[in-house]
């Protein structure tokens, strides 16, 4: 008789994050209940019969600890033993109020009496793809291009916290995972020599960020990203990169392979000698 797929839940499953660790669960065979607005009203039942709950909170959440707390509350009633959660490099940044909304998330995890898991990736390289992918390619953000990023492989993070779902061992961990350094100006050179094409690099006054792009974001939005920009723009974000290298079994995806990989995807052809 074979044994049956282990069901694991995601929360937040539909959005970015969501989507990338429901591949790689699948990918290893696990059935995936993904759950997002329309579901959360009913999470208990949805959560019946899984063995593990990925916990994601939507982007810049209001109360993220109130959320994770509904979340610990359902894993305990559907007796959901394991539960990792999806926090963010560097939580406790009094600079940045969406990440200390995470460093509360993590007290609540910490609390739960569930077999938890908390995994704290850095910004991840895809954020910079769309601006790299457009006709014209180009990285306008309203911070120093020249400062060090951790930028993490979205698809190393989603392969880690399979590997937390599904396998034992992990129980009362916290990793860091972020990817090798990188400037935002070194990004556009390595998109530069992937795709053969001149990538333009700017930083944008984070004022007329604030009057321009920011000016159609909710208050809490454009307040949360206004603080991030400025953390950014004074020190970079710095996080491990050997973590993650040592729970992948590989050194993490640099920003080069992840535009490589974009690129190709996009049908492009790569120009980079190290490709050829
Ligand atoms: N982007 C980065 O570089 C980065 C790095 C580290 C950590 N993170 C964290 O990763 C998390 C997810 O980011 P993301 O970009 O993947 O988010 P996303 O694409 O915006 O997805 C968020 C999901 O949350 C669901 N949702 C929204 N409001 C909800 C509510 N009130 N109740 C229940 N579910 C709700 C949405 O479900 P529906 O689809 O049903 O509407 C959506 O699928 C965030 O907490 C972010 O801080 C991001």
């Amino acid at each position: 008789m074979s044994t049956p797929s282990p069901r694991v839940a995601v929360l937040g499953g539909h959005g970015k994050t969501g989507r990338a660790v429901a591949d790689s669960l699948r990918a290893r065979d696990a059935e995936v209940v993904s759950i997002g607005r329309a579901e959360w009203p009913s999470l208990k039942a949805a959560l019946d019969g899984c063995s593990a709950v990925y916990v994601i909170a939507p982007n810049f959440h209001l109360d993220e600890s109130g959320y994770v707390a509904e979340a610990v509350d359902a894993a305990g009633g559907a007796d959901v033993s394991r539960l990792v959660y999806h926090s963010v490099a560097s939580p406790y940044l009094p600079a940045m109020p969406h990440h200390l909304g995470k460093a509360e998330g993590e007290a609540v995890v910490r609390r739960s009496g569930r077999d938890w898991t908390i995994l704290q990736p850095c910004a991840y390289a895809q954020n910079l793809l769309p601006g790299l992918l457009a006709d014209e390619p180009a990285i306008r953000v309203p911070y120093d291009v020249d400062l060090p990023h951790a930028l993490v492989d979205l698809a190393d993070v989603a392969e880690v916290a399979a590997t937390m779902l599904l396998e034992d061992g992990h129980v009362g961990a916290t990793y860091e995972l972020g990817g090798p350094l990188v400037t935002v100006r070194e990004a556009a050179e390595s998109a530069a020599e992937v795709m053969g094409r001149t990538v333009a690099v700017e930083r944008v006054d984070p004022d007329e960020w604030e009057r321009e792009a920011g000016a159609a974001l909710p208050e809490h939005k454009r307040v949360g990203l206004r603080a991030m920009f400025d953390y950014y723009d004074d020190h970079g974000f710095l996080a491990a990169n050997r973590v993650a290298g040592l729970l992948l079994g590989r050194p993490p995806r640099s920003m080069a392979d992840v535009i490589a990989r974009a690129w190709a995807q996009a049908g492009g052809q790569s120009t980079s000698p190290r490709d050829s």
